[in-house]
C-alpha cells in the first residue's frame, strides 16, 4: 500500500516542488490550499511532471468544518504543513491577519489530526526562529528571542505548541524543518515561485528587474560587517529543500525534532548579482540604498544534524539556482 499524505499549501512554491518529489517517490498525495497565494494551474504542471494529477481540495484551513470533511474522506498516514502567509513585512503591519491565519489554521489542522488519528507531521518552520544570534545556527541554539516579526513569532509559537502536543501524546511524530532562504525553480522550468502579490524576497525581485518590470534592484546596505559590506544569507535550491521533506518523512521519529535545512554556504547580495550576471550574460541594474529595518548582517545554517540524521544535503549551488530561475522565467514568458 502506498503511504498517503495530505499536503497543505501544496499548490504554493515549496509545496508544489515537494509534491512532485513525493509523487515521483511513490507516495499517494492529496493537496489542500485556499489558493490565496497560488494558482490552480499548478496541478496541471504537477501532472506534466509526474503523470499524476493529485486530488485537490480548495479549502481554507480556518474553515474547521470543511477541513474535517477532508479528514473524514481519507485515512492519511502523514501531513506536510506548508500553508500559511509568508510576507514578513506585511506581518509587521497586519499582525492579527498573520496570527489568525497561521496560528488559527494550524490549530484546526492539529485538532483534525488528533480527531482522525493522523500522527505524523512535517512542519515548515523558518530560520527566523533563531532571532538575532551569530551564525552558523545549529539546532541547540535557543529560539524565540529577538525575532523581528509577527510572522517569525508565529513560527516560533507553532513550534512550541507542537512540543506541547508531542509531550501530551506520545503517539505524535513531528519534524520541524527550519528553512533558510529557499530559491530557484524546478529544472524543467514548469514550476517555480509565482506569487499572486508583489514579491518581497531577493530572488523574485531580481527576476522582476531582469524582465524590466522593476527598473533596478535596491541593495539594502553595503556597510555591514561582511566581506563586501552587503548582507549574507544561505540560499538553498527549492528542489533540495523539497527532497529534505522526503528525507524527514522517511526518518521521522516519535516526539518533536527540529532540523535546519540550508546549504551551509553564505552568499552576499553582491554575490547574487554576480551569479545572475554570469547565468544570464546580462548586467543587472542596481542601486545601494539604506539598510532595511530588521535585516541581520549574516545568517547561514549548520545543517550537520540533517546530514547525519536524515541523510540529506544540498546538491545544487547558487549558479544552479540562477540557471533554473531564469529557465522558469523563459517558460513563463513563452
Ligand atoms: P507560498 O505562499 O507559495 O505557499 C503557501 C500556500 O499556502 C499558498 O499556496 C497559499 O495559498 C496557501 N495558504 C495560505 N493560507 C492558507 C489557509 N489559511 N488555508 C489554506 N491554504 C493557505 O509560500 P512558500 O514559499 O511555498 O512557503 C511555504 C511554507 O514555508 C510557509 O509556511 C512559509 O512560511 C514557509 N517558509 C517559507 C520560506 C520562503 O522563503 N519561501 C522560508 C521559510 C519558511
Ligand atoms: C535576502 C537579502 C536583504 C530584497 C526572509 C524572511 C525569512 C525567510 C526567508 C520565511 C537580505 C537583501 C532583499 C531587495 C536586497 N522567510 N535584499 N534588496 O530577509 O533573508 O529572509 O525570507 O520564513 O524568515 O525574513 O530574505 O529575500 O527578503 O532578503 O538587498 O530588494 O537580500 O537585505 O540581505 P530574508 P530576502
Amino acid at each position: 500500500m502506498k503511504e498517503s499524505l495530505l499536503v497543505t499549501g501544496g499548490t504554493g512554491y515549496i509545496g508544489s516542488h515537494t509534491v512532485v518529489e513525493l509523487i515521483t517517490a511513490g507516495y499517494d498525495v492529496e493537496i489542500l490550499d485556499n489558493l490565496y497565494n497560488s494558482k490552480i494551474e499548478v496541478l496541471d504542471q504537477i501532472e506534466q511532471l509526474t503523470g499524476v494529477k493529485p486530488k485537490f481540495y480548495e479549502v481554507d484551513l480556518r474553515d474547521s468544518e470543511a477541513l474535517a470533511n477532508v479528514f473524514a474522506g481519507k485515512k492519511y498516514d502523514a501531513v506536510m504543513h506548508f500553508a500559511g502567509l509568508k510576507a514578513v513585512s506585511e506581518s509587521t503591519k497586519k499582525p492579527l491577519k498573520y496570527y489568525e491565519n497561521n496560528l488559527g489554521g494550524t490549530f484546526n489542522l492539529l485538532r483534525c489530526m488528533k480527531d482522525y488519528s493522523v500522527k505524523k507531521l512535517i512542519f515548515s518552520s523558518s530560520a527566523t526562529v533563531y532571532g538575532d544570534q551569530p551564525s552558523p545556527f545549529n539546532e541547540t541554539l535557543p529560539t524565540g528571542e529577538k525575532i523581528s516579526s509577527p510572522y517569525g513569532r508565529a513560527k516560533y509559537m507553532i513550534e512550541e505548541i507542537l512540543k506541547d502536543l508531542c509531550a501530551s501524546d506520545l503517539g505524535f511524530s513531528v519534524a520541524i524543518l527550519r528553512y533558510f532562504n529557499p530559491a530557484g525553480a524546478h529544472p524543467s522550468g514548469l514550476i517555480g515561485e509565482d506569487p499572486n502579490d508583489k514579491p518581497n524576497n531577493l530572488m523574485p525581485i531580481i527576476m522582476k528587474v531582469a524582465t524590466g518590470e522593476f527598473p533596478e534592484l535596491l541593495v539594502y546596505g553595503d556597510d555591514y560587517n561582511t566581506p563586501d559590506g552587503s548582507c549574507i544569507r544561505d540560499y538553498l535550491h527549492v528542489v533540495d529543500l523539497a527532497r529534505g521533506h522526503l528525507a524527514a518523512l522517511k526518518h521521522i521519529q516519535p516526539g518533536w525534532t527540529a532540523y535546519n535545512l540550508g546549504s551551509g554556504e553564505g552568499t552576499s547580495v553582491f554575490d547574487m548579482i554576480t551569479a545572475f550576471e554570469q547565468a544570464s550574460g546580462k548586467k543587472l541594474p542596481y542601486k545601494v540604498v539604506e539598510r532595511r529595518a530588521g535585516d541581520l548582517a549574516a545568517f547561514y545554517a549548520d545543517s550537520t544534524k540533517a546530514q547525519t540524521e536524515l541523510d540529506w544535503q544540498t546538491e545544487f549551488d547558487i549558479n544552479d539556482i540562477m540557471r533554473d530561475t531564469l529557465n522558469y522565467l523563459d517558460h513563463q514568458n513563452g
